[in-house]
């Protein structure tokens, strides 16, 4: 979206109420004008001795009636009249004016967050969430103020020039060329000093952001901030923030209040120039002293929207810095586009081959995390990932989904590139269990049935029981409409879990991944989930990473992963043969398991 299209299409569906705005404006001009009217005919033809002039004395005597009275009623009803006119322009002005403005915040929220959303996980990785806030909130509100209070300001100040300026020149071209003879200077003065307002509100705007980010990260991990008992740190870096956004706002201030003081040395300049020489050539008899007078009143209002332009200069360039940090995030592609693929097609029904060939990837340009890692696993299979620590497993489940894309090599599915499938229609038909599950401030069924929103009661309730979840979401206060995360109702990790798993069951898709399903867990609830998987795994393609044998031994293939490169791949009988990774991971496992306190803890 470039500048030029962002303006236009959000106005150009508001082109109506714009126009009547624009009318209702000139209206209220029209009637700030005519308000001294009645007093004048008041003064001149009622109280004084002329006679009003005949188009106006031939409308009294056909409405009011032909006496001095008559003028009297005319010119007080005058006086409400014009000021009626002027009301109804002026609400419907600020009516119409606000309203576009809402709808333009409206839009671009709605468009800007549609995009958001749909940029990439690697986007999120290296993006603080503050900043994006910002963003959707008060770039967007800078627009919106822009379009409310400037936008129309704008159109009838440049309008006014214009129309001055025709009249300046055809009264005296060449004291007009004269009187203008400073605007070249103005025209310099407001140009650079808008830079510099525009360069400080983008560095207040980023501070702005910068705050944001301190609160939201510190109030997203409260508890580690309160196990770590570190309110006091996190406010000492709240602080250092705000004042150094305290600094750069009075620095803008202060460049902004010289613009008008500087304006008006330039205004008084050119009228210097003009009285100066419009008195010689008084003087010397070459212009009347009226003209000078005249021109000298055209030329004061012709400064007028001169001036009131630079003043706007502050909302205007708060909304461009806006305009631009939103078209940053707007320009970036979302995740949709893999690079150099073909436009991306709807993803077919899958039976559930997963196949990866030589696939390798990292998060960060230099640093591989997976090394040409090839497996495949055939349409209903259970397949299990096992290896150390940040040896690359959920990173492997991530590919999957293409919340990543591979650097080289390819996932498939059936066969497949993935990297040609659409993203949501590739998503639909992959069930997730994650690492760490979160939940929503929500009730417990919408928390069940999100990613399947059409989801009945029934399903619901079949899909929890499925997953061992029924037992305990029948004894929570509301049963399956207790809001979690409402007055301290949180669930514990296992429940989460079970949760998690719920929701994964519900979408009933060919593909099931799950990351550590039974972390957290003691031997009893885990032995619930592995049944509950057990049920949910009948004909599904299933890739599980997991360190708990009671899971893995089941796997039809264990592919067994180390530092990003598989190093071993077979059934649980078939890797214990030999002295493998495997074999001692089993070990220490086993010895694990055999210790009743590390059971229990
Ligand atoms: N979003 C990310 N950005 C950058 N690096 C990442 C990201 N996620 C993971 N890594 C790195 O990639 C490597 C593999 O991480 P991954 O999460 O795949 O490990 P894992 O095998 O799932 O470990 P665990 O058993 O602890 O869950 C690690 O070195 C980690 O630091
Ligand atoms: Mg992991």
């Amino acid at each position: 979206m470039n500048k030029r299209l962002v303006i236009d299409y959000l106005l150009r569906p508001h082109w109506k109420s714009l126009t009547i705005s624009f009318f209702a404006v000139a209206v209220e001009g029209v009637t700030d004008l005519m308000e001294p009217w009645p007093i004048k005919v008041v003064l001149d033809y009622v109280i004084g001795q002329k006679p009003p002039p005949a188009w106006m004395a031939s409308f009294i005597d056909s409405v009011f009636g032909q006496n001095k009275f008559a003028v009297l009623n005319f010119a007080a009803l005058l006086v409400i009249a014009i000021a009626a006119i002027g009301a109804v322009a002026s609400y419907t002005e600020k009516y119409l004016t606000t309203k576009v403005a809402q709808w333009v915040m409206h839009d671009l929220r709605q468009t800007v967050y549609h995009h958001i959303q749909r940029l990439s996980l690697s986007f999120y990785d290296r993006t603080r969430i503050g900043d994006l806030i910002t963003r959707v909130t008060n770039d967007i509100e800078a627009i919106q103020d822009f379009v409310s209070s400037a936008l129309l300001g704008i159109v009838v100040d440049v309008v006014t020039l214009v129309g001055m300026l025709v009249v300046m020149l055809y009264l005296n071209w060449q004291f007009t060329l004269i009187a203008l003879a400073v605007a070249p200077l103005l025209f310099v003065q407001v140009y650079t000093l808008t830079r510099h307002i525009k360069n400080a509100a983008r560095a207040v705007r980023k501070k702005e952001s910068e705050i944001v980010s301190v609160i939201e990260e510190a109030l997203s991990s409260i508890r580690v901030v309160k196990a770590f008992a570190s309110e006091g740190y996190e406010e000492q870096r709240l602080e250092k923030e705000t004042l150094e956004s305290m600094d750069m706002a009075l620095k803008a201030r202060s460049i902004k209040a010289s613009l008008s003081p500087a304006v008006d040395i330039i205004v008084a300049a050119g009228t210097c120039v003009v009285l100066w020489y419009g008195a010689r050539l008084v003087m010397t008899g070459q212009l009347t002293a009226g003209a000078l007078v005249v021109f000298l009143l055209y030329l004061g209002k012709m400064y007028k929207p001169m001036r009131d332009l630079s003043k706007m200069t502050d909302t205007i360039s708060k909304a461009s810095v806006g305009a631009e940090r939103i078209r940053e995030i707007t320009e970036i592609d979302t995740e949709r586009a893999a690079p150099n693929m073909p436009a991306p097609r709807r993803a077919p029904p899958f039976r559930g081959k997963i196949e990866f060939d030589h696939v390798s990837f990292g998060y960060q340009e230099q640093a591989a995390v997976l090394d040409d890692v090839s497996f495949t696993i055939e349409p209903g299979q259970f397949a299990a990932l096992v290896g150390p620590t940040g040896s690359g497993k959920t990173t492997i489940i991530s590919l999957i989904p293409r919340f990543y894309d591979s650097t080289s090599g390819k996932v498939k599915i059936d066969d497949q590139d993935i990297a040609q499938f659409k993203v949501k229609s590739l998503r639909k038909q992959i069930s997730f269990v994650l690492q760490d599950t979160l939940l929503f401030r929500a009730p417990v069924w919408q928390n069940i049935s999100y990613g399947t929103p059409d989801a009945t009661r029934d399903q619901i309730i079949r899909a929890s029981k499925l997953a061992n979840a029924h037992e305990f979401i029948a004894k929570l206060p509301r049963g399956y409409d207790t809001m979690v995360g409402e007055r301290g109702m949180t669930l514990s990790g296992g429940q989460r879990q079970r949760i998690a798993i719920a929701r994964a069951v519900i979408r009933n898709s060919p593909i099931l991944i799950l990351d550590e399903p039974t972390s957290g867990l003691d031997a009893a609830a885990e032995e619930k989930v592995i049944d509950a998987l057990d049920k949910l795994m009948q004909g599904k393609t299933v890739l599980i990473v997991s360190h708990r044998l009671a899971l893995i031994r089941r796997a039809d293939i264990i592919i067994v992963l180390q530092d990003g490169k598989i190093v071993e791949r077979g059934t649980h009988e078939e890797l214990l043969q030999n002295p493998s990774l495997y074999a001692k991971l089993h070990e220490i496992q086993f010895r694990e398991d055999a210790e009743p306190e590390v059971v229990s803890n």
